[in-house]
């Protein structure tokens, strides 16, 4: 095999939304593209808003810079980052502390890099983005996974159980891909004040890493919570992919808090390992349009007009789920345990949505309502078919 057995091992196991948007496309071809009912990708599908296309056509006709530039990204980009963050989560943060990255998933990768030994853990509430376990082994770390309550909010308890020596950091992801929850301010100081006392009894720092790419994607006017406040030895990494619309375009950044001990060493490490991991630094054109649309979203009104009318559709029918507070995803318990012979059988409906299992959490499947409204009317009689066949 001219492949290594690493790889040849996660190709097998390799995520289930894949698979799934894989299996999507042959049915797409075999049945027409406006027949089948496609959750599986979580692929924003409206527009970004109208400033990002006309900063990036200013820019782009602008002479600007293509060329290398410091590994953490430009300064004035930095600078605009940390300028919003201050404003929107109520701290001290400067242009030395963010780095622009390859996405929220380039951020995980180079904090993983940069701070994982041999061997460490890094622990995770389940379910969670899967993508995490790939990326906790490109550094040689290892994923633990510990239950969220029933609800999906954190259970602290169980996460201060699993804390050992090697423990290097805590990893959590609000609003949540796949449950859609958003973690609470008492829940966070709650796991943060456990943090602070394994790494005083450990004699290490136990890192609190936040994944936030779903940040502005709220329903209700819930209120997101800042880590940065909870916990000194925080950092955070979020993207433009999901509330700009721009995944394609990989552009995102990390956040260290200002108040870390260890915050220099940090940002030198990252910055290092941007450029070792063979990003080098984040896309230059993306970067530069970033000063022009701090804080713009795309129109989340529709995911939140999508949410009603999934919640209430599947609801009539039966269903069992949290109505998710961010993010675009729901994520139904499964009318059978066995939820993958379920999401089978809602492929025969031509609906594509993802096993819990691919989240950690089987009995479960994920619906991501990031689709044209049609997409989702037109799945109803589908899912009350399928439904009705496990009464
Ligand atoms: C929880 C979570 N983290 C990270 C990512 C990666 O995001 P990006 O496209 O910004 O790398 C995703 C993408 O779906 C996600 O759901």
């Amino acid at each position: 095999m001219p492949i290594s057995k690493k790889i040849q091992d996660f190709m097998q196991q390799s995520s289930w939304i894949r698979k799934m948007f894989e299996q999507g496309t042959l049915l797409k071809n075999r049945h027409g593209v406006e027949n089948v009912f496609d959750f599986s990708l979580g692929n924003p599908n409206i527009k970004p808003p109208e400033s990002f296309s006309k900063t990036l056509k200013l820019i782009a006709s602008d002479n600007c810079s293509h060329s290398y530039m410091p590994n953490n990204g430009f300064i004035h980009v930095r600078k605009a980052v940390s300028d919003y963050l201050e404003k929107e989560q109520g701290v001290h943060l400067t242009a030395n502390d963010i780095i622009m990255t390859c996405g929220a998933a380039g951020g995980l990768n180079v904090i993983l890099k940069t701070i994982l030994n041999p061997e460490e853990e890094v622990i995770t509430p389940a379910p969670y983005f899967v993508e995490y376990n790939f990326y906790v082994d490109n550094h040689g770390g290892v994923l633990k996974t510990v239950n969220t309550k029933p609800d999906f909010t954190l259970d602290n308890k169980a996460i201060e159980k699993a804390i050992t020596k090697k423990t290097k950091a805590v990893l959590i992801n609000f609003p949540n891909n796949p449950t859609g929850r958003i973690y609470s301010k008492e829940s966070l100081n709650e796991l943060c004040s456990i943090l602070r006392k394994k790494s005083l009894e450990m004699e290490n720092t136990i890192f609190l890493i936040s994944d936030e790419p779903y940040r502005k994607i709220v329903y209700d006017n819930y209120k997101v919570p800042s880590i940065f406040n909870s916990y000194e030895e925080s950092i955070l990494t979020t993207s433009y992919s999901k509330d700009i619309s721009i995944p394609g375009e990989r552009i995102g950044f990390i956040a260290v808090n200002s108040a870390s001990k260890d915050n220099s060493d940090l940002i030198s490490g990252m910055t290092l390992a941007n450029r070792i991991l063979g990003f080098v630094n984040a896309p230059a054109l993306m970067q530069l349009v970033l000063p022009y649309i701090q804080g713009h979203t795309s129109n989340i009104s529709i995911y939140a007009k999508n949410r009603d009318i999934l919640c209430q559709g599947l609801a009539k029918i039966g269903y069992e789920f949290i109505k998710p507070e961010g993010a675009f995803y729901l994520f139904v318990k499964s009318p059978v345990q066995d939820d993958t012979k379920f999401v089978n059988e809602l492929q025969k409906e031509l609906i594509l949505t993802v096993p819990g299992t691919g989240f950690g959490c089987s009995g479960y499947f994920r619906i991501a309502f990031c689709v044209d409204e049609k997409v989702i009317t037109g799945a109803l009689n589908g899912f009350k078919r399928t439904f009705d066949k496990f009464k």
